[in-house]
């Protein structure tokens, strides 16, 4: 299934100095990992498992599962028996067995420039302690559910670590979300407590989260459930001494804010913690006990509440982040994802953490207060790591490499993206404008229910191929599937699923087991189902070319919506794009693209018409497009993914567009509906 020797041609390979120090230096080495890793995943994962501390041992088998829903429940368990915590994996462990007690663990970077504090292991220790008292204090107990809604400070580390702690599930609800989308989120896994910050900034954007926490804890109430506690952060307000503020007040004036208060449900976070002792003993918890519950957008219908257990998560976050991100002592690593999204669960806390890892945590925007933000931030704080999204390297891309160039990135050697297909386009800027082609860009292929990477090039050992997320991570293995559910071998293309789990893979839908039997597990009994298109190419590579909901059928050939946007983007006026089908009586679809253009470019017939040639002589004419359309801005959602489901509505002049509590902005869609183009091109 993957080559015995990686190709030749056609790849782009790392440095040798890179290779040198690899942890795994060649795809040799890969190889042979690799097939330990899936025939004898108990020994592969034992040796990931010596590093951390067990108060006891776990009892059964290594990792124990039914995927075949004809043959009883599905079920993944992960060294069962054994107890463990994670919090004191991730931080006593580091302290104090490792003496990292000294060593940076984020450098707080505010949305402000000039806002910034440095926090070490031990101080992160003491205030996750602290607030865990805090916390038990409050009544909160082992498996009670507690929601963290909080803008990108350290606070939300230590509140995420302090539910750790004392055994308690984290539900963090992104602080872009809705009251409407705070509430359900509430409601769905009957949290206890919440905690909130006052407000934050968004570059120029002032954020009431503490009047959009009230909001939402008023329609909870409203549907009759009840959360009378609530801890707040104060980050904006200045009147008073904020001492012990693990990230200090912003600087910008804030006439603005507005802080609602309740007395009879109100708590400061700083009176609360200001008494609290720095003593707190873990919690000893089983393998396979809660660890976060995280929701995830269906296509359709209502948010489903990820879960995640202990053992397994904090196993493969941590050898995927040493591994992926090829990570030693000295980097200092960035990731400017939100805490909020899986990303920032697994690759800001817990896998970087798990590694005592010195990483950058960003509150700010990459465009503020200009579009040179990213790359000033690179310099000061010398990192060597760099993982970002696709969407934001196209919006980086717009503005040309002038400010990318103006700093000098030379700390740089490994750049990753995740979250949507990268095309090979905005891959190319990424490796030779970011990088200076030093550094290999790893494809990073997962989900909030996968945990962690699970395909993804190792950066020393993968030969890349821009566009592709290569091969599968240890202990995962992938097939691709035609629609009658058979195994097809070779180049192909069709569903991707996984045939046996890995320790970071989600173990149920929060409160609904048969919901996550039916998404996942029902359509192909015996595999997992990823709801990905993939493609695989005559060298063995896998190339993810999106949600199978958002594939093309024209005159029955199916097309990935990727495939075509690739083409689109290739275009040099063309910065981003999107399409999606729409129904047409002698073809099934039609394709309708909307282009967001490059700036300063105008939109008019000639480029039309060069478009169109554009993607007929990429993939074909059965590909042409049949209507295009000029998108200033495109609907997305807050992770930057593009609500294809909107714009097929927009496609098609339907006005019924669904749940759009997920949107970004919602102001693009009028302008979308009010520039359709009602003829085909
Ligand atoms: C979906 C999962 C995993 C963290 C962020 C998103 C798409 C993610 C890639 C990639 C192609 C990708 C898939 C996947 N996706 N990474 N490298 N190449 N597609 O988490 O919100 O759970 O979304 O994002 O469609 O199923 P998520």
């Amino acid at each position: 299934m993957i080559p015995d020797k990686a190709p030749g041609d056609d790849v782009l390979h790392a440095s040798g100095d890179l290779k040198k120090e690899a942890h795994i230096p060649s795809f040799e080495k890969y190889k042979e990992l690799y097939i330990k890793s899936v025939e004898s995943p108990g020994e592969f994962w034992g040796d990931v498992a010596k590093d951390f501390f067990w108060k006891t041992k776990y009892t059964g088998k290594f990792l124990d599962y039914n995927f075949d829903v004809t043959k009883g429940e599905i079920f993944v368990k992960c060294m069962e028996g054994a107890t463990t915590n994670i919090c004191y994996n991730v931080l006593d462990r580091n302290v104090y067995e490792r003496k990292l007690g000294d060593k940076v663990a984020f450098y707080w970077e505010g949305n402000e420039p000039g806002d910034e504090k440095t926090v070490t292991y031990r101080e992160l220790l003491q205030q996750v302690c602290k607030f865990a008292n805090v916390l038990k204090s409050q009544g909160v107990k082992k498996g009670d559910r507690v929601s963290i809604y909080m803008p990108m400070v350290v606070e939300l580390v230590v509140a995420m670590l302090a539910c750790a702690r004392i055994g308690a599930v984290h539900s963090i609800v992104f602080a872009g979300f809705s009251a409407e989308s705070l509430c359900e989120r509430i409601m769905d896994s009957q949290c206890c407590i919440l905690i909130t910050a006052d407000g934050f900034y968004r570059g120029d954007k002032l954020i009431n989260l503490k009047l959009i926490a009230d909001e939402a804890l008023q329609k909870c109430r409203d549907k009759s459930f009840t959360l009378d506690k609530c801890i707040m952060l104060k980050h904006l307000t200045k009147e008073e001494a904020l001492s012990g503020s693990l990230s200090p007040p912003a600087k910008r004036a804030c006439p603005d804010l507005q802080v609602p208060w309740n007395p009879e449900i109100d708590l400061c976070w700083h009176s609360l913690i200001g008494g609290a002792s720095e003593e707190c003993e873990p919690v000893w918890c089983d393998s396979e006990d809660p660890l976060f519950i995280l929701y995830t957008s269906g296509s359709t219908g209502k948010p489903k509440g990820v879960l995640h257990t202990v053992s397994g998560y904090m196993l493969y976050t941590a050898a995927t982040f040493k591994m992926v991100f090829d990570y030693h002592s000295d980097d200092v690593y960035w990731c400017t994802a939100d805490i909020g999204w899986i990303t920032g669960h697994s690759y800001i806390t817990y896998g970087p953490l798990a590694n005592g890892a010195t990483s950058v945590l960003f509150e700010g925007l990459p465009t503020y207060p200009d579009v040179s933000r990213m790359w000033e931030i690179v310099d000061k704080y010398h990192i060597s790591k760099f993982y970002t999204a696709p969407t934001a390297i196209r919006l980086l891309m717009k503005y040309g490499s002038e400010p990318v160039q103006k700093y000098k990135r030379t700390s740089l050697k490994i750049l990753g993206t995740v979250g949507e297909p990268i095309n090979p386009e905005a891959w190319q800027w990424y490796y030779n404008v970011v990088g200076e082609k030093k550094c290999p860009v790893v494809d990073t292929f997962w989900q909030t229910e996968t945990g962690g990477h699970v395909m993804t090039p190792l950066p020393a050992a993968t030969p890349m191929k821009p566009g592709s997320a290569t091969f599968p991570f240890f202990g995962v293995v992938p097939a691709i599937l035609n629609e009658s559910g058979e195994e097809l071998e070779g180049p192909s293309e069709g569903y991707l699923v996984f045939k046996q789990p890995w320790p970071g893979l989600m173990r149920t839908v929060y409160g609904n087991h048969e919901r996550f039997e039916t998404t996942y597990f029902k359509k192909f009994p015996g595999y997992y189902v990823t709801g990905d298109g993939c493609r695989r190419d005559k060298d063995g590579y896998y190339w993810i070319t999106g949600r199978i909901d958002d594939m093309l059928n024209v005159s029955g050939h199916l097309l990935s919506t990727a495939e075509v946007e690739s083409a689109l983007v290739e275009h040099e006026a063309v910065a981003e794009a999107a399409v999606v089908g729409r129904p047409h009586p002698v073809k099934g679809e039609s394709l309708y693209c909307f282009v967001t253009l490059n700036d300063g470019i105008n939109y008019n017939q000639k480029l039309e018409a060069e478009l169109k040639k554009q993607v007929r002589e990429k993939i074909g004419a059965i590909a042409t497009p049949d209507y295009i359309q000029n998108a200033p801005s495109l609907p997305k959602t807050r992770s930057g993914k593009i609500m294809r489901r909107v714009l097929r509505k927009i496609a098609c002049n339907e006005r019924d567009l669904g749940d759009v509590s997920t949107l970004a902005d919602s102001s693009v869609i009028e302008q979308l509906f009010e520039n359709r183009c009602c003829t085909a091109v």
